[in-house]
């Protein structure tokens, strides 16, 4: 069985010793080496790949599986032409937990102020602010799928008050989960930091928009680490300028890498980190990815399926 792996140059040369580890019995072929031949692409069962060439799966008429090296599918649910096949989300307990970690080191640092003592130091300026106590600081995350779940559990143990909105109802200990549109203010009601861990399709495209915004009580603060066009970056500027939102922690972009002259770089009250709130790890992924690939083979479902839309509408 021959498998493609192709990771769009993050780190393909890793990816393909971590596969070759966790598969020994399967011959790995890397896409980047240049375009397969037909009798190439008549072996490949199983696709491994992240930001793939729109239309290419089409290409290989054996294809049983596709595994993404991410999360999010929105840019795999752009190619109407992917085979009828399973299709498999990378969810890796080690990245949910550095996303976690990410998004309680930032509401820690909104919470105590820490930015400021920062800048006091570079002042040499000994001044306490008045504390928010930890048990009063309301955090609210949109999305409760994988990620979105760990990071309100994350906060929620460390002590915040913690609320979920998702499209679907879930069941979180110790969390308010809410999920209809007419719940969607009274989630947002009394955040003092809303985090943004919705998935980008259809329906989250500028999601969080003015109304969105301007539900949020004054001086509230933003976290996005999923995908930047779930938020209308115009709204989210107009709310800085008024200081509706007081800060916003920015890990995700529309345009990746985000350009030079981008206005989010200068912003004062923009944070901005390269897209690593959650990096994959080859090795520990490369494992997860061949437990699926051995489930696909036995006819059973991958750990996290995903639906593209265009098999839906044949379904
Ligand atoms: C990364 O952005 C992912 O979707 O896993």
């Amino acid at each position: 069985v021959a498998i493609l792996l192709h990771n769009n140059g993050y780190g393909d040369h890793e990816w393909h010793q971590a596969l070759s580890h966790a598969l020994p019995e399967h011959n790995i072929v890397r896409f980047v080496d240049g375009p397969l031949s037909k009798a190439q692409c008549a072996e490949i069962e199983f696709a491994v790949i992240w930001d793939h060439p729109v239309g290419d799966l089409a290409n290989y008429p054996n294809l049983q599986g596709v595994l993404l090296l991410g999360a999010g599918t929105e840019r795999l649910d752009r190619d109407s032409s992917v085979p009828l096949v399973p299709i498999a989300r990378l969810i890796d307990p080690a990245v949910l937990q550095d996303m976690a970690h990410y998004a309680l080191y930032w509401v820690m640092d909104l919470q105590r102020g820490y930015l400021q003592y920062r800048a006091q130091q570079a002042l040499s300026q000994w001044h306490r602010h008045p504390s928010r106590a930890v048990a009063d600081f309301q955090v609210t995350v949109l999305g409760l799928g994988p990620v979105g779940s760990a990071v309100a559990q994350q906060l929620q143990l460390n002590g915040y008050q913690v609320k979920g909105w998702s499209k679907s109802q879930h069941h979180l200990k110790g969390i308010e989960c809410f999920h209809t549109t007419e719940q969607l203010p009274t989630a947002l009601h009394n955040t003092d930091v809303l985090i943004n861990c919705l998935p980008l399709n259809s329906n989250t495209e500028q999601f969080i928009d003015a109304q969105l915004l301007s539900k949020l009580p004054k001086g509230a603060s933003l976290i996005s680490i999923s995908r930047a066009n779930v938020l209308s970056e115009q709204a989210l500027f107009d709310c800085l300028a008024s200081a509706h939102v007081q800060r916003a922690i920015l890990d995700v972009f529309e345009q990746e890498p985000l350009s030079k002259n981008a206005p989010h770089w200068q912003h004062p009250q923009i944070t901005v980190t390269p897209h690593i709130s959650g990096a994959t790890y080859a090795r520990t992924a490369a494992i997860l990815i061949a437990a699926d690939i051995r489930k696909i083979q036995r006819n059973e479902q991958p750990s996290y399926p995903h639906q593209h839309p265009a098999h839906l509408v044949l379904a």
